[in-house]
């Protein structure tokens, strides 16, 4: 059974970056293959893994107004589109949204990716979507059934506060959510005891389950400057091992 993983969040707290991460655990644990969706229209997960788009969903779907191939159908051609557009990698791919529609969506296109991505689905152990703040993406792409939403933000209480209504967004979407998560992300190393009290009380406040917390780390800063993919740090890196422990929680429950 293939397992749906969302991110949420607010803009900048750290969505692309856990996305990154994630795809960098269930790699190390085989649980493998695994598809990375990028539903960002400022996509930059591929960045973070030193991965380079050709095309994204969103020019396919303009291309799909035009003509398409004699002898084909247009969700046969939608279809080999959609496998075109994968980036294979070893043990997972990525699958990159792009721009979302313009105003005069051509729906037929969101279709053909519905029926696609319920087939495609299959192939994969887990499906990340790395959402922008919004995550209408999810039900455009048929995935209504969320086995785990992880909620990111960053250590403070009015952060805290706002992941809980970003979580709440997936109500009016008619998605379902298994599993929700709140992850901390970037906080001072070591978090005070002040502040591990502010965070315990805005969790609790919110009423969130929180998986753990992801201290600012300049590993990440670096690698991210040198271009090189999260897939390279080291295993002994103080933030892959926060990483790995937190998706360790969700992940045996
Ligand atoms: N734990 C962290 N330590 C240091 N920098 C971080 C950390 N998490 C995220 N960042 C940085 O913050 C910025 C925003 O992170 P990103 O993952 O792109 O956020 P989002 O996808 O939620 O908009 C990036 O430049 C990223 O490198
Ligand atoms: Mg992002």
């Amino acid at each position: 059974m293939t397992k749906v993983i969302a991110l949420a969040g607010k803009g900048g707290t750290g969505k692309t970056t856990t996305s990154a991460l994630l795809v960098k655990y269930l790699l190390n644990r085989g649980k493998t293959p695994v598809l990375a969706v990028d539903a960002d229209a400022n996509a930059n997960l591929n960045e973070l893994l030193d991965l380079s788009v050709d095309v994204t969903l969103g020019e396919i779907r303009k291309d799909l107004k035009g003509d398409i191939p004699q002898g084909m159908s247009r969700d046969q051609y939608m279809e080999m589109k959609i496998h075109q557009s994968l980036i294979e990698e070893t043990g997972f791919d990525l699958m990159v949204m792009g721009q979302p529609d313009g105003p005069g969506c051509y729906c037929a296109a969101n279709q053909y990716l519905a029926m696609t991505m319920d087939k495609l689905a299959e192939n994969y152990q887990y499906i990340i979507v790395d959402n922008e703040a919004g995550m209408e993406h999810l039900s455009r792409m048929n995935l209504r059934a969320i086995d785990y939403l992880l909620i990111v933000s960053d250590p403070s209480a009015r952060g805290i506060m706002t992941a809980r209504r970003i979580a709440d967004i997936t109500k009016p979407l008619q998605l379902e959510v298994e599993k929700q998560y709140l992850i901390v992300n970037r906080a001072p190393d070591p978090v005070s005891p002040v502040l591990q009290e502010k965070i315990d009380e805005a969790v609790q406040n919110a009423d969130m389950n929180l998986a753990g917390i992801i201290s600012a780390s300049d590993d990440l800063i670096d690698q991210e400057l040198s271009g090189n993919s999260y897939l390279q740090l080291a295993d002994n890196t103080k933030v892959i091992q926060q990483a790995y422990a937190i998706f360790d929680t969700i992940f045996s429950q």
